[in-house]
Formats: C-alpha cells, sequence, structure tokens
C-alpha cells in the first residue's frame, strides 16, 4: 500500500456526508430527484449520500456517468470527454451531481454544461472534496464537503493510479524522497 496519512477519518466523514444531505433536503424543490454520480471515484461518496438522504425522507434516483482525461493519471490534461452518459430523462426533475473531488474543474464543468441542457428544474453540485489552488476553470460547486490542500488524496473512492479506493478513510499520499 501507498504511503499515506489520514485526512479526514470514517466518524468526520459521516458526519459530514450528513451535514450534506441535511443542507440538501432543505434546498431541494422536490423529494424525487436524481443523483448523477461521476465514475469512478464518486462511487462510495454517492452511496452515503443517498442513503443520508433516504434517511431525511429523499427517494432520489441514482445513475452514473463516466468521463475521462486524456494524459496521465495523476495529471489533468486539457481534455474530458464523455464515455458513459445518462439514458434518464432529466426534463422537469431536480439534478444533483456527485463527483468525488473539484481540481482543475474541468470534469464538473463538462459535465454541468452538458446536462443543463437537458431542462432539469433544479442543479446543483456537490463534491466531496475541494482543492481551489488547483483550480483552471473558474467554478465552484454548491455543496462542498472539506477543502483540502494540494497533496494527491486517497480512499473513500479516491485512488492513485488505482490503488486506494476502498480505504474507508480519506488520506493524503507521503511525497517520495528521493
Ligand atoms: P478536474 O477535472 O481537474 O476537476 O478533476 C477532477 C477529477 O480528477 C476527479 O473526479 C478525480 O477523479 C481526479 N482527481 C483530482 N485530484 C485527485 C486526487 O487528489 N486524488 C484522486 N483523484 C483526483
Ligand atoms: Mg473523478
Amino acid at each position: 500500500m501507498l504511503k499515506h496519512h489520514v485526512l479526514f477519518d470514517e466518524t468526520v466523514i459521516a458526519a459530514r456526508v450528513d451535514q450534506l444531505a441535511r443542507a440538501i433536503r432543505k434546498n431541494l424543490p422536490d423529494l424525487a430527484p436524481v443523483t448523477i454520480g461521476l465514475l469512478t471515484g464518486s462511487f462510495i461518496f454517492l452511496g452515503d449520500l443517498v442513503r443520508a438522504l433516504a434517511r431525511l425522507g429523499v427517494e432520489p434516483q441514482v445513475d452514473f456517468m463516466a468521463v475521462s482525461h486524456y494524459g496521465p493519471s495523476m495529471e489533468s490534461s486539457g481534455q474530458v470527454q464523455v464515455k458513459k452518459d445518462t439514458a434518464l430523462d432529466l426534463t422537469g426533475r431536480p439534478l444533483l451531481i456527485v463527483d468525488d473531488i473539484l481540481d482543475s474543474g474541468r470534469t464538473l464543468s463538462v459535465v454541468r454544461d452538458r446536462l443543463v441542457q437537458r431542462a432539469p428544474s433544479w442543479l446543483r453540485t456537490c463534491v466531496l472534496l475541494d482543492k481551489p489552488s488547483r483550480r483552471i476553470v473558474p467554478i465552484s460547486a454548491d455543496y462542498v464537503g472539506f477543502e483540502v490542500p494540494d497533496v494527491w488524496v486517497i480512499g473513500y473512492g479516491l485512488d492513485a493510479g488505482g490503488e486506494g479506493r476502498a480505504l474507508p478513510y480519506v488520506a493524503a499520499l507521503e511525497r517520495e524522497e528521493n
């Protein structure tokens, strides 16, 4: 396993997910939203978030989209390609787009601009983590779990070259000293 140290443990994450669900629940125009997670990193966060929403009486419909970047795995290159779209009818539905982390902002802005064209009644974005220091496209998420500095994070769905997704906490990779 890659060397790492914990930033947010399971208890802290669970409490924050509940707070986010309450904030989202308060703003939702109706209790049958569509939630779309961006694969693969958001799968655990979305799983916990929709269950937190369900405890508050919300009945989300769940789907995923897959987008990919050209270029090396730990560097965002300029282009975002939609690999898997959602087939759901979003017309007139409240829509929540959920991602693991907002980094350059390219992914979320491409997905948001694309889905807004499908005429949802309400569209908000929610990310577990935000790295504002890395932003290239000017976008902020409507709901943010935690802000993180410019470090590579793994766990709770996030990976480094395929490793670390199943860790139950969010951790920062230790920098390699050569
Ligand atoms: P953006 O398009 O640059 O905002 O990139 C967002 C995507 O890059 C996220 O959905 C993640 O998949 C990935 N990503 C960015 N930073 C990290 C990180 O620190 N750990 C794991 N994945 C990351
Ligand atoms: Mg991602």
